[in-house]
């Protein structure tokens, strides 16, 4: 048979409820266009985010009814750091609140004034956890990325002869760590190839640079390899996981994703002095070491979504079924980041839109067009986003996991399509008010006519 079917069956729903036009523009006007600032009763069909988003399984579900809420020494921690050993090899296992607050302590421990850290992309709240800290936030990520058209089986790679004129010219001394982001988020959602890693690994330990993971997405990420990475084609999607892990010193982990849990995260390091560090911080603001800000249940969540996500039946769906919208907004002549991402389709909005600058916005204004035609939220990775440190003017639309079927996602193609054919019509924003750090979130915005 050639029809992939979702593998699971739904046993508990919620309801969805349409608005009307009129309404969904009373919404954007008092939302200032910010689609972050309207309600989320008041959604659709919501691809703003794969982050938290998931549906949870009968076997999560389960585990998380033994979840042993004790202070200190919980089991589920226990069952929780064996998973993670298991997966990833590293010697400590610190539990955070979500992905951003391990990205918080590793580099309040690491960064600082006069420092710099290389990624093939940083995700938004990754750089500006560097920048709070003092520190330099450097985009490495390979040439083919900076075409959107390409078809690279990697387009998330770093570029490794980047990082080394970059360790030459400011010296390892000011580099504390390599991060590489699995898969490339802010960069499309583009995988990052087993060989690459090696590669970036050879540079860092060269010059005595640890290497660390932003990892979210590493099963997606495994399985573009399985598909994509010749030596692997005989792999189960664990055991590449567990290599690409053991390359690295050390990660950042938001279980938000690729481990099913609605919150929840971690931060691994292989080196015992920086693990000490870690947890006094972790200690101050998050929670004892055992727990991390989670309650002992989240924990038990997260375990058990870790090994469901290496499943090759669902992995084998998710890309599939992520491809298949953009495959079918593509082939119609909307022009996406190739090749389809894992979590998430980029429509090239500068691509689309040539008759919005970037500094109008042209992934904002089509997401709000987007909300208006159809109740559909996305989010513009671009100029918005990022500044003048935008490559592209992309809108992402980011798939939850286990949440929608098919019918949900023809209607997204059919919405777009719709969009798409008076294109021409759409305008650009302007910025009302605007906050100091990651103004995407509660910028309001005045649309141009
Ligand atoms: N790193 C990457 C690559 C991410 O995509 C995210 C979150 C984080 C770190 C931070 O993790 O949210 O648990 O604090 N990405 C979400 C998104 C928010 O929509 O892409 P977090």
């Amino acid at each position: 048979m050639k029809t992939i079917i979702e593998p699971f069956r739904i046993k508990s729903v919620e309801p969805l409820h349409h608005n009307s036009r009129e309404e969904r523009e009373r919404l954007l006007e008092r939302a200032g266009y910010n689609l972050f600032l309207i309600d989320a009763k008041d959604i659709l069909i919501d691809l703003l985010t794969d982050s938290g988003t998931s549906a949870m399984s009968t076997g999560q579900w389960a585990a998380m009814m033994r979840g042993d809420e004790s202070y200190a020494g919980s089991e589920s921690f226990y069952r929780l750091k064996r998973a993670v050993e298991d997966l990833t090899g590293f010697r400590h296992v610190i539990p955070t609140h979500q992905g951003r607050a391990a990205e918080r302590i590793l580099f309040h421990v690491t960064c600082g004034p006069g420092k710099l850290v290389p990624n093939n992309t940083h995700f938004d709240t990754t750089r500006a956890n560097v920048e709070s800290n003092g520190a330099r936030a450097v985009d490495l990520p390979c040439p083919e990325a900076a075409d959107t058209q390409a078809r690279g089986p990697f387009k998330g790679n770093m570029d490794v002869a980047a990082l080394e004129r970059l360790i030459e010219t400011e010296g390892a001394a000011r580099i504390p760590l390599v991060m590489i982001t699995v898969t490339n988020n802010s960069g499309g959602g583009q995988p990052v190839s087993l060989a690459n890693i090696e590669a970036v690994k050879a540079v860092a330990s060269r010059h005595g640079i640890p290497l660390y993971l932003d990892a979210c997405r590493f099963a997606e990420n495994a399985w573009f390899i399985l598909q994509r990475e010749a030596p692997y084609a005989d792999w189960t999607p664990k055991q590449i996981a567990q290599k690409m892990f053991r390359l690295a010193d050390g990660c950042t982990f938001s279980a938000k994703k690729d481990a099913f849990a609605n919150i929840g995260g971690f931060l691994c390091t292989n080196d015992d002095r920086l693990a000490e560090l870690e947890k006094d911080l972790l200690i101050l603001t998050e929670g004892f070491p055992t727990y991390g800000g989670l309650a002992g249940r989240d924990l038990e969540a997260i375990a058990v979504g870790l090994e469901e996500v290496l499943d090759a039946d669902y992995l084998r769906y998710r890309i599939v079924s992520t491809e298949y919208l953009g495959r079918h907004i593509a082939g119609a002549g909307v022009p996406i980041v190739e090749p389809p991402g894992g979590h998430a389709i980029y429509i090239d909005a500068g691509r689309m839109l040539p008759h919005i600058p970037g500094r109008r916005f042209p992934g904002q204004a089509l997401a709000v067009e987007l909300y208006r035609h159809a109740g559909i939220r996305s989010v513009e990775i671009g100029s918005l986003m990022f500044g003048d440190k935008a490559q592209h003017e992309l809108l992402r639309l980011a798939i939850p996991r286990r949440v929608y079927t098919q019918s949900h996602i023809d209607y997204v193609v059919e919405a777009i399509l719709e969009v798409n054919a008076r294109k021409e019509e759409i305008r650009g924003l302007e910025i009302v008010s605007e906050p100091p750090f990651l103004r995407h979130f509660s910028a309001r915005f005045r649309m141009l006519h």
